[in-house]
């Protein structure tokens, strides 16, 4: 007798939940799961060091910077930068562990704009493809209705209605066409940093992205953490089968480089079975070239991209 009263009363709260959850999709929602986060390409080592003692530079001589770098917040090049759905986290993790890929960084300018000082990085088709990528794949989880940040409604046309479209589709006026990527270095409302940066003299840059990582977000669009992933590209093996007519079934026919996220054990597993499985298909007949393409490419296990 209890316990159906208890079964009762559970399904009634249940329902009552769901009332309240399908009837409330707007602001509700999103004032108690809004998070933002930040998905963004990490520096190698050497990078950090250089950028974190370049912002140590900088504060010297703008005592008001308020970033520091290496000691509150994370130097990064932002991907994707929005309000997401703080019970969609899994979802999201789950998503970009099988899409993340590394990419060729030149630093190559420093612009000063507004508060912010920024190193620029030379946009390529790689960057660009990893930013379009991860808003393709996790915009499902933003948080809806964003607002238009002032400077957004103070561009001319037809920007402005560009980015405010952006915004309202993707929670973010920073994507597609409006990606520029960049390392921000500093945020000062009162020391000329034009000034700072005629002082300093910083050389171009280059390295390959050794990963991607996820967020939480500081003030002036800092990342504090890496929190919620660090997908690390550590353990990758970049495949050449440029000139196979049959390429393996574990690789991305989009993108030679793209491999889903497998670890290295399940990859070097897979690309055995693969050679022997060639080995054995071409043993018979007289075309040594093919196997030595398969030789070759068993030797190619560095993560640059080349
Ligand atoms: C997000 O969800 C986690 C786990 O449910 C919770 O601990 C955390 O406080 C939430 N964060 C926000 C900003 O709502
Ligand atoms: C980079 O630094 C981290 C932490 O300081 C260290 O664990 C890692 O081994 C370093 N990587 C390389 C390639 O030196
Ligand atoms: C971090 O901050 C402390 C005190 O605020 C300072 O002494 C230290 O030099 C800073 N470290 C870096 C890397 O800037
Ligand atoms: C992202 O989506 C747009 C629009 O659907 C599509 O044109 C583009 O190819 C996609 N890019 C990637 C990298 O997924
Ligand atoms: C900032 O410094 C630059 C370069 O020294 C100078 O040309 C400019 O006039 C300064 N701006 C202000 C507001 O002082
Ligand atoms: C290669 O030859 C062996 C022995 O003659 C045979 O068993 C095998 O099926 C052949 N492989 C192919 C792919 O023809």
């Amino acid at each position: 007798m209890n316990r159906v009263v208890y079964l009762l009363f559970n399904s009634i709260v249940l329902i009552a939940i769901s009332f309240i959850v399908n009837h409330n999709n707007g602001p509700m929602l999103n004032a108690v799961n809004a998070i933002s986060l930040d998905i963004h390409l990490s520096l190698d080592n050497n990078t950090f060091d250089l950028v974190v003692g370049y912002n140590k530079q900088i504060r010297s001589l703008a005592p008001n910077d308020q970033i520091d770098l290496g000691n509150t917040s994370l130097p990064h090049i932002t991907l994707y930068l929005t309000d997401f759905d703080n019970n969609s986290i899994s979802f999201i993790q789950q998503d970009l562990s099988e899409k993340a890929n590394d990419c060729e960084i030149l630093l190559n300018q420093i612009v000063v704009q507004g508060q912010y000082a920024m190193w620029y990085v030379e946009n390529n088709d790689c960057l660009q493809y990893m930013s379009d990528l991860v808003v393709n794949t996790t915009y499902q989880y933003i948080v809806p209705n964003q607002p238009i940040p002032d400077w957004v409604l103070q561009l001319p046309e037809p920007l402005r209605t560009l980015k405010i479209d952006m915004i309202e589709k993707y929670g973010s006026p920073n994507v597609f066409s409006q990606f520029q990527p960049h390392i921000t270095l500093a945020w000062d409302q009162y020391d000329n940093m034009t000034a700072v940066f005629e002082e300093l003299s910083i050389p171009d840059h280059t390295y390959i992205s050794p990963s991607v990582g996820v967020g939480d977000v500081g003030n002036y669009g800092t990342v504090l953490n890496n929190q919620y992933a660090l997908y690390n590209f550590n353990g990758r093996i970049h495949f050449q089968f440029a000139n196979d007519p049959n390429p393996p079934h574990f690789l991305n026919n989009k993108n030679n480089n793209l491999i889903s996220n497998l670890n290295k054990i399940d990859i070097i597993d897979l690309y055995i079975s693969y050679i022997i499985q060639k080995k054995s298909k071409y043993s018979n007949n007289t075309h040594p070239s093919t196997t030595t393409t398969s030789t070759t490419t068993a030797t190619t296990t560095h993560s640059t991209c080349d």
